[in-house]
């Protein structure tokens, strides 16, 4: 008879999903909970991050469930709990979440998110001995994974999260689509994309066609506005169609001419309990600017929610795989605390457990993008970035028309 190998029967482990979500967060449970089986946990759900572990707690049963990780999103649902106090909520909810993670017998705890999840995870090792596991995600890119990108004899220190290639796709095609009703209207578009204070994410626009582009690492004052403006009737003169496609990161900091303040455009100034207001409507702005001093029809177009929304890309699909089987690893090894990385950027069929390590799980937030991604005297992403997408992404299908008619002169 087969012998069952199960190292760790009679223990749960119990996952949770915090932050704003992505398409590839129901690929990373399923993917966690499908190797912890194996190994013999009983594995839990935690509804809506943190808040799942408040009051009598609100835990679901995972283990032999069916999952269908394709599905963008997650099913455990998402919140922006802090259990530690925070200026909105001033109590402390740890001893809550200790209760519960006892009373439901939850012997280890793998956060999946960002900075501010899994840095509270962290806390909850360090202070009260709570072993967990943590599991990276954010569309914005912006953790400190430490990936590796070798380009022309160079290392970049780079970045690569669950969520943001499914992310990235999504900017990379619809601008890919923007670009046709632009030409018709030899239009400027302006297209806002999320990533708070980093523009990884609006530079996939870049990669589905786009040419300039603003992102936070780079502060718009009064005199780097002027020479954006020209740069942007220059190029707009210059294409071929007239037209253009401009994406703006979400968190570009914007000078305003009334105020005499150079600012991020705040959606809402309202605080969530890790101390972060909404950035929204700086695309608006810009449209309007360029619409009035270049006389030039420009429009905004947010793109909000979409790139967050749909099916998990085949890429991130394989990531989070491959990052779950170093969950494993690190599980068998009892390295509570750390969260599992890639090591060097790789297209899909590099995406293999030899090429994942573990970090430090506290602490990762706001990685900006690396000096030699983006041109601030051009307002334009290198070809080494283009060259970072390219083992993420595939360009659109669809070729360009070129065309030019002749023009029918009267006799
Ligand atoms: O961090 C992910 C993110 O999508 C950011 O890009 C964006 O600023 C923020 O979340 C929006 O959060 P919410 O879902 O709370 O509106």
């Amino acid at each position: 008879m087969k012998q069952e190998h199960k190292l760790f029967k009679g223990k749960t482990l119990a996952i949770l999903t915090g932050g704003g979500d992505t398409s590839a967060l129901n690929s990373s449970i399923e993917s966690i909970r499908n190797r912890a089986s194996m190994l013999g946990y009983k594995v839990y759900g935690i509804r809506q991050g943190w808040k799942g572990l408040l009051g009598d707690g609100d835990i679901l049963d995972l283990t032999s469930q069916p999952y269908d990780g394709w599905y963008g999103g997650t099913a455990l649902r998402s919140s922006r709990t802090n259990p530690f106090p925070s200026e909105k909520n001033p109590e402390s909810r740890v001893p809550q979440v200790l209760k519960n993670l006892k009373r439901y017998r939850i012997d280890v705890l793998v956060s999946i998110g960002g900075d501010d999840t899994n840095g509270a995870a962290k806390r909850l090792y360090e202070t009260e001995g709570i072993q967990v596991i943590g599991f990276p995600k954010t569309i914005d890119n912006d953790l400190r994974t430490r990936t590796m990108h070798h380009y022309q004899g160079k290392e970049i220190e780079s970045v690569l999260c669950p969520g943001f290639p499914s992310a990235a796709n999504a900017i990379m095609e619809m601008t890919a689509r923007l670009k046709t009703t632009a030409e018709s209207h030899s239009r400027i578009m302006v297209l806002e994309v999320m990533g708070r204070d980093a523009g990884w994410l609006t530079g996939a626009a870049s990669f589905g066609g786009a040419q300039l582009a603003l992102v936070p690492e780079v502060e718009m004052t009064r005199e780097r506005k002027e020479f954006f403006f020209e740069v942007v009737k220059e190029t707009y003169l210059n294409s071929k169609k007239k037209s253009l496609i401009i994406p703006v990161s979400e968190g570009v900091k914007w000078f305003d001419e009334k105020t005499g303040k150079l600012d991020v455009v705040y959606a809402s100034s309202e605080l969530d309990e890790y101390g972060h207001p909404r950035f929204g409507g700086i695309s608006g702005i810009i449209a309007s600017e360029i619409a009035q001093k270049l006389k030039i029809d420009a429009r905004s177009q947010i793109s909000g929610y979409y790139p967050r929304a749909g099916k998990c890309s085949e890429y991130d699909r394989r990531l989070t795989m491959t990052l779950a089987d170093k969950v494993v690893d690190l599980l068998l090894r009892e390295h509570f605390g750390q969260m599992p990385v890639i090591r060097k950027i790789t297209p899909l069929v590099g995406l293999e457990e030899f090429n994942t390590t573990s970090i430090d799980m506290g602490d990762v937030g706001n990685k900006p993008l690396p000096g030699e991604y983006f041109d601030l005297n051009t307002y334009r992403f290198n070809d080494s970035y283009m060259n970072f997408l390219s083992n993420i992404l595939v360009k659109p299908t669809f070729p360009e028309f070129e065309y030019d008619f002749p023009v029918v002169v009267p006799d």
